[in-house]
């Protein structure tokens, strides 16, 4: 039995579709199972559970092998009650960000969590994606009133990887042998920019979209109003001034799972009804 957390969330909900889709016994973990918005078209068993409190994640871990787990702060604790269970193997979504800025918030909170797993004395694997395609759903409001997408660094090109290909990876890690003790960097397979994005989009649904650069200055006030300060800092220096790490595209989604990184075209083909 696996369990998977982020089963809400853009990478897990793609793990669970793997996983069923293959076969394999799987329990969604979520804090509300009544608002949880898994995928309508997978059959799975949910259980509730929050990392902040460890204690209610005994039943969720139950009878589970191996466990897909998003960064909380709380790993030690949340380990040990894997551990007390029989968990065998853990697999956590890290970050990119600890290797090409170790010492940013971001960096840092997510290579915490990796140590705490790292001293658990469970099996572990890391995985280290850099940015999301599903970091565009965020401009969702602005194609419901318009025809324009506002976003700063108009010209700054990232290897954006799809979920599923992260999905993927942790499928793999979660299920074979071969894979303890690795740190897994992964990227999409081209540098992409907003301006291009847009215009993926708009040819994935069917309409001609046009990108407006707005300033830093701007994109820090409309981010501050929903995320902390030095969380808009960061990240606004990953995508306003990435450094080689961030740009290059590393084929390790093609290494570990045979099949090549999906470009941000088949993404935004793939997920055109969020934007209609
Ligand atoms: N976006 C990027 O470009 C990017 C790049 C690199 C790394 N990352 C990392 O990827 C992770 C986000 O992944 P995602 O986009 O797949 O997730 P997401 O769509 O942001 O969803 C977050 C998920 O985490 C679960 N969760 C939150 N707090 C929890 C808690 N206390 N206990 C149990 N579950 C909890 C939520 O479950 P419920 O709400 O159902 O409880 C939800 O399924 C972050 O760690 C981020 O740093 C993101």
């Amino acid at each position: 039995m696996i369990l998977v957390s982020g089963a809400t969330g853009n990478v897990g909900g793609e793990l669970l579709r793997h996983l069923r889709a293959e076969g394999v016994a799987v329990r969604a973990l979520t804090r509300d199972p009544a608002r949880a918005a898994l995928p309508a078209d997978v059959d799975v068993d949910v259980v509730k559970g929050d990392f902040g409190s460890p204690q209610s994640l005994a039943k969720p871990f139950s009878g589970v092998d191996a466990v897909f787990l998003m960064r909380s702060g709380n790993e030690t604790a949340v380990l040990e009650e894997a551990a007390a269970a029989g968990v065998r193997r853990v697999v956590l979504l890290s970050t990119l960000a600890v290797e090409s800025r170790p010492e940013s918030l971001i960096g840092r909170m997510h290579r915490d969590a990796e140590q705490a797993i790292e001293k658990s004395g469970l099996e572990w694997t890391f995985l280290r994606p850099g940015q999301f395609a599903t970091n565009t759903r965020a401009w969702k409001a602005q194609l419901a009133v318009g025809d324009v997408v506002r976003t700063p660094f108009a010209r700054v090109a990232l290897p954006t990887i799809h979920p599923g290909d992260i999905a993927t990876v942790a499928h793999v890690a979660l299920t074979e042998d071969g894979h303890a003790g690795e740190s897994y960097t992964l990227t999409g397979p081209e540098p992409i920019t907003p301006v291009h994005q847009v215009e993926t989009i708009g040819r994935a649904i069917g309409r001609t979209l046009r990108h407006e650069e707005i300033t830093a200055e701007s994109a820090e006030r409309e981010m501050s109003a929903h995320m902390p300060a030095e969380i808009v800092a960061a990240t606004l220096e990953f995508i306003g001034s990435p450094n080689e790490m961030e740009t290059r595209v590393v084929p390790a989604v093609e290494t570990v799972t045979g099949k090549p990184a999906r470009t941000f075209a088949e993404w935004a083909r793939d997920n055109a009804d969020l934007f209609r």
